[in-house]
């Protein structure tokens, strides 16, 4: 059981007005607000045991020091990885996915060897792979979607060829919501002896995650979309990937010895972690997961599965309103959630139709219009193309809105955007 009412207590932020409106957070998507507890723990870091990490001799680098391995233990056991050294901290999704996308095809990729995306990627899943196609001349491939949003498994099947050499794709779409069927996307890739990274930044904050069973190769996340600070993500590759990449940056603590001569590479994960890492950043991933799992992911997906799906009923019947991505219910609540056990949830909801967000437009009014206006409701959504420009080039729209939704979201909220919208379009 989610009480969120109790939860919203822990988010002062929640407890705000804008123009005079009860604040309506709806742009968790982008990112979620931070509970007392992450907060407080960045202030008693910095208060009680501030010191750089992996350097020290004194108490307080070896208490740091021990903070962050713990910290990288939680995160392990969170995804499920096999082991610590294959958590590397990282800034976030954008960093992890540039760093596969660096150290893999410089390793692993010769001009004319292909990637796979879909249509549905952020750009941080697109761009890397084009500034490899213009440095080494890698070739970028994409699996096309239905008008709903749903990728085309049969089209992603015939992509492959002997050059295919690595998937990249997203678990849930930040526009669409689709929850792709990624253990799928995975042993497809697998049967053709092909990595896959998953970029799960729409994913984690939502769902039960188990790396291990979905078998990704690489699996990568923000800490900032659930409820940690910004510049701290994660990164995790199977360690027999992450032995045999490169280094992605270079400098201090990632090397085993330096000399003008010649140079060797410090073990998992550290070889990917140059300079002073965001070790209170660490901390406060460790504490968001740690508040998250008390309330427990499969709670937070199925109370958040069916906010949405309470929103998009209420949602569809606005005149004239247009809603992207797959609107039928979700599976969760055709499956008896306790005859099944946890490792075997992650796979339950990777066969999930929708995440919690909506996208949408209504009538000829300019997103950018009516999130003005909302906002002068107090309610917060995203506007715009939402890094994900392809993705609108294949739905022929600039932009819409978008509502996204977090743990502490109610349905009386979702009546407050519903209201806010319905008094945005009778000015139009
Ligand atoms: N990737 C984030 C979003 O979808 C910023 O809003």
């Amino acid at each position: 059981m989610v009480n969120v009412q109790y939860i919203r207590q822990d988010f002062p932020i929640l407890g705000t007005t804008v123009y005079g409106h009860p604040l309506v957070y709806l742009d968790n998507g982008a990112t979620t607000q931070k509970p007392r507890q992450v907060v407080e723990a960045i202030t008693n870091q910095y208060y009680t045991t501030n010191a750089n990490v992996h350097r020290g001799v004194h108490h307080l680098s070896m208490v740091a020091t021990d903070m962050l391995e713990q910290s990288r233990e939680t995160v392990r056991q969170f995804i499920h990885a096999g082991s610590a050294s294959e958590i590397v901290f990282t800034r976030g999704t954008t960093e992890s996915i540039n760093l596969v996308a660096s150290s893999f095809c410089q390793q692993e990729m010769r001009g004319g060897d292909e990637v796979i995306i879909s249509t549905m990627e952020h750009h941080s899943n697109i761009v890397p792979w084009q500034l490899q196609a213009q440095r080494k001349g890698i070739v970028v491939k994409v699996i096309p979607i239905t008008d709903d949003g749903i990728l085309l498994m049969d089209e992603y099947e015939k992509l492959f060829t002997p050059k295919t050499k690595l998937v990249s794709v997203t678990h849930v779409s930040n526009v669409l919501g689709t929850v792709n069927p990624v253990s799928n996307i995975i042993r497809i890739a697998h049967d053709h002896g092909v990595p896959v990274l998953i970029d799960g930044a729409q994913s984690v904050p939502h769902m039960p995650v188990d790396v291990q069973v979905l078998d990704a190769d690489f699996y990568c996340f923000s800490g900032h979309k659930v409820y940690a600070p910004t510049g701290i993500g994660v990164l995790y590759g199977k360690r027999e990937w992450l032995d045999r990449l490169p280094p992605y940056q270079a400098g201090g603590e990632m090397i085993g010895t330096v000399s003008f001569e010649h140079t060797t590479f410090n073990q998992l994960p550290y070889k990917f972690e140059a300079g002073t890492p965001n070790y209170v950043g660490a901390t406060a991933l460790a504490v968001a997961l740690d508040y998250v799992n008390q309330i427990g992911m499969e709670n937070i997906a199925a109370y958040e599965s069916s906010l949405t799906q309470y929103a998009l009923g209420q949602m569809s019947q606005i005149p004239g309103i247009r809603i992207f991505g797959p609107t039928s219910p979700s599976l969760t609540s055709q499956v008896d959630k306790d005859s099944i056990d946890k490792s075997q949830l992650s796979i339950v909801n990777c066969k999930l139709h929708r995440g919690s967000v909506i996208s949408f437009l209504v009538g000829n009014i300019h997103h950018l219009d009516m999130g003005t206006l909302l906002d002068r409701l107090g309610i917060a959504v995203r506007t715009g193309h939402h890094c994900a420009e392809p993705l609108m080039h294949r739905l022929g729209i600039e932009g819409t809105l978008r509502a996204s939704f977090g743990i502490y979201n109610t349905r009386e909220e979702v009546d407050a955007l519903v209201s806010g919208i319905k008094r945005v379009a009778n000015m139009f």
